[in-house]
């Protein structure tokens, strides 16, 4: 990535405020915050973007769920983002609201450029919609016939005039852009996918809806009062217009992004609409688009209907804000998805953050203090130690690569090197026999080039931990600024002499997993609750199965003839292989949705569904406790 450029520009994807902010959205905001906060630190012009994304049709049924008025509920959801945000301390410049009268009309101008650039026209539209996804599609992409081949939920099939976009138009412009400019979508595994996705074709996008009204209207001269702008070409926009387009244009001079920052599920809008927007608009594209993974809990996707769903707040509130933040930047490879467990973040907290790093704070203040009087002087750090120096060194100057590409926790990784050098420098050189043979200017230079590296980490460290490092570098005497960075880290200059502060220890060990309560709360139950009659909608009856075979090319998936007590025997296609042969199964009961939907599993018909009960270690199918007849129903 390019490194020295003077004005950097960061965003966030923004929020839809159909829902309170979960780790999801921490895990995005962290990230960007600790860019911009590096950014900052070696000397860039910063600008931080975040904010909410207000419009649509989710938006608009959330609300009428809660008998809201679509701002009214947006306004109270849009707070809650950003006092999270602030009470995390996140260093955003900017919140933006897609609600902001200014963002409208920024909105409105981009869709008159975008028009007397020939590049919209009117039609009808026909396809399908997932409103949870906000996103259209063809009759081929869903899965299951009707359901969104992103989310998983069913689609509706929308049939309304509309203005399109003409996004095949920019099929090789987008393509060539990819291929000129390397690192323009990160990783480079998510690069490929998005090229390959384009490679297949690009059909032009529908840019209006007439269905609902809760979004941008159109330009007025259009007289056009049925339709609103879609709701992803009114977000995408809030890039350019949170920094003045179609308005007053104060910022433009932040345009083209550096980096937008989303997760793997909203590359495909980045990576294709917005560029393709853009160049419809005649503007830079983003320099950098780069696409993290996803947080899963005991290896599931979180969502509100399992109540398993991570809340930052009361992760940090139990842990420490800064000990979660430097778990979710070291625990996962950026792009990959990671499982976020509590026992991981103890692990993380007791283990680098206490054993490595506070301890070697404590180490250099037992020394110093019992030595020397607190006192630290790196005279002789150079003629003892200039190996150790170097190493780290040449260790500080790769990190600048690993932050401006993305990857945080090889940053992090690398940087903890430069912790071990340390540690194993005490182990090697044993003040305490320098001082008891009388080598005080060795052991001096031992605890001084132990301070030394410790000071230099905590600049690096301080973007991601920013408070815990001004309490280290409080100890060490000095402040953590752009001018120490030039001095510790561009010049490689060493603490001037000073006396040590004591400071109490920054890592208290962490005993037992601190958040006890796995159990729902108390609204989520009430959320799940349903009536009797809604249980008896589903049918649930005794089956007998009669034959059971492997599904070829399949590691999970059985096929099973399932006596029902019916005309004929249902097929059930059931992931259960890895349980149960095929030959145990035949002539044994289960517990069978009967009323479920028919669906294709790789294209065969399933007829219902087993019951079963699976934990972490294994899965068994729930049976009756004594023969019955097929057919019997359950409840
Ligand atoms: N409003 C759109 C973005 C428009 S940007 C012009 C949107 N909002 S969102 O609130 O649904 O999601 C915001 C971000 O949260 C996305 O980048 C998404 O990937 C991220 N995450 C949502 N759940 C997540 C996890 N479980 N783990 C990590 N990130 C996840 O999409």
């Amino acid at each position: 990535m390019q490194q020295k450029c003077k004005k950097v520009y960061i965003t966030t994807p923004i929020y839809y405020v159909n829902d309170v902010p979960h780790i999801g959205h921490a895990y995005t905001t962290i990230i960007a915050d600790t860019i911009a906060r590096y950014s900052r630190l070696i000397g860039h012009q910063t600008l931080f973007l975040t904010g909410t994304d207000e419009h649509g049709q989710k938006i608009e049924e959330a609300a009428k769920k809660r008998n809201k008025n679509p701002k009214e509920y947006a306004d109270e959801i849009s707070s809650k983002f950003k006092s999270l945000w602030d009470d995390f301390e996140i260093s955003y410049d900017k919140f933006i609201r897609t609600t902001d009268e200014n963002h409208i009309k920024g909105v409105q101008k981009a869709f008159e450029v975008m028009m007397s650039n020939g590049d919209i026209y009117k039609d009808q539209y026909e396809g399908h919609y997932c409103v949870s996804c906000e996103t259209f599609f063809t009759q081929t992409q869903l899965f299951d016939d009707e359901c969104c081949p992103d989310c998983g939920k069913q689609t509706n099939l929308v049939k309304e005039e509309s203005y399109f976009f003409k996004l095949s138009k920019y099929e090789d412009k987008l393509l060539k852009w990819y291929q000129d400019k390397d690192n323009c979508i990160l990783p480079k595994a998510k690069k490929n996918e998005v090229i390959n996705f384009v490679k297949q074709g690009l059909h032009d996008l529908s840019i209006t809806r007439t269905s609902f009204d809760w979004g941008v209207k159109l330009p007025k001269d259009l007289n056009e009062p049925k339709h609103v702008i879609y709701v992803w070409l009114d977000a995408l926009m809030n890039y350019i217009t949170a920094l003045g387009y179609g308005d007053n244009e104060k910022e433009m001079d932040f345009w083209p992004a550096t980096v937008h920052l989303v997760g793997k599920d909203i590359l495909r809008f980045h990576a294709i609409y917005w560029p393709a927007f853009l160049m419809s608009l005649n503007l830079e594209l983003p320099k950098h688009i780069a696409a993290h993974g996803w947080w899963t809990r005991n290896g599931e996707k979180m969502s509100k209907s399992k109540g398993n769903v991570v809340n930052p707040k009361e992760i940090a509130d139990a842990y420490g804000l800064e000990n979660f933040r430097y778990f979710l930047l070291r625990e996962v490879p950026f792009g990959q998805d990671g499982d976020f467990s509590q026992k991981a973040l103890i692990d993380r907290v007791n283990s680098d953050l206490g054993n490595d790093l506070g301890n070697l704070l404590n180490r250099i203040i037992g020394m110093s203090g019992k030595y020397f009087d607190f006192k630290i002087d790196s005279s002789y750090v150079e003629k003892f130690h200039k190996n150790e120096l170097e190493s780290a060194d040449k260790i500080i100057d790769s990190l600048q690569e690993y932050i401006f590409d993305m990857q945080l926790n090889r940053y992090l990784e690398q940087m903890w090197k430069i912790l071990t050098i340390a540690n194993q420098a005490i182990a090697t050189h044993e003040p305490w026999v320098k001082m008891k043979e009388q080598k005080i200017d060795e052991a001096m230079a031992l605890v001084a080039l132990v301070a030394n590296l410790l000071a230099k980490v905590t600049i690096v460290l301080s973007p991601v931990m920013p408070k815990t490092c001004e309490k280290i570098s409080n100890s060490l005497g000095f402040k953590i600024s752009h001018d120490n960075y030039r001095y510790f880290i561009e010049n490689k200059k060493l603490l001037e002499t000073f006396r040590i502060k004591k400071t109490p220890p920054l890592f208290p060990k962490i005993e037992e997993e601190l958040i006890k309560t796995a159990t729902p709360t108390v609204k989520q139950e009430q959320e799940s609750i349903i009536t009797i009659d809604k249980f008896f909608e589903t049918k649930i009856k005794i089956g007998t199965i009669i034959e059971a075979e492997e599904v070829k090319k399949s590691d999970r998936l059985l096929k099973l003839q399932v006596d029902l007590g019916e005309e004929n025997p249902r097929q059930i296609i059931a992931g259960i292989k890895e349980f149960y042969t095929p030959q145990e199964l035949i002539n044994t009961q289960v517990c069978v949705v009967a009323n479920l939907k028919p669906a294709k599993i790789m294209g065969l018909l399933s007829q219902g569904m087993l019951l079963g009960a699976k934990d972490k270690q294994s899965f068994c199918l729930i049976r009756p406790e004594s023969h019955k007849k097929s057919g019997t129903p359950i409840g």
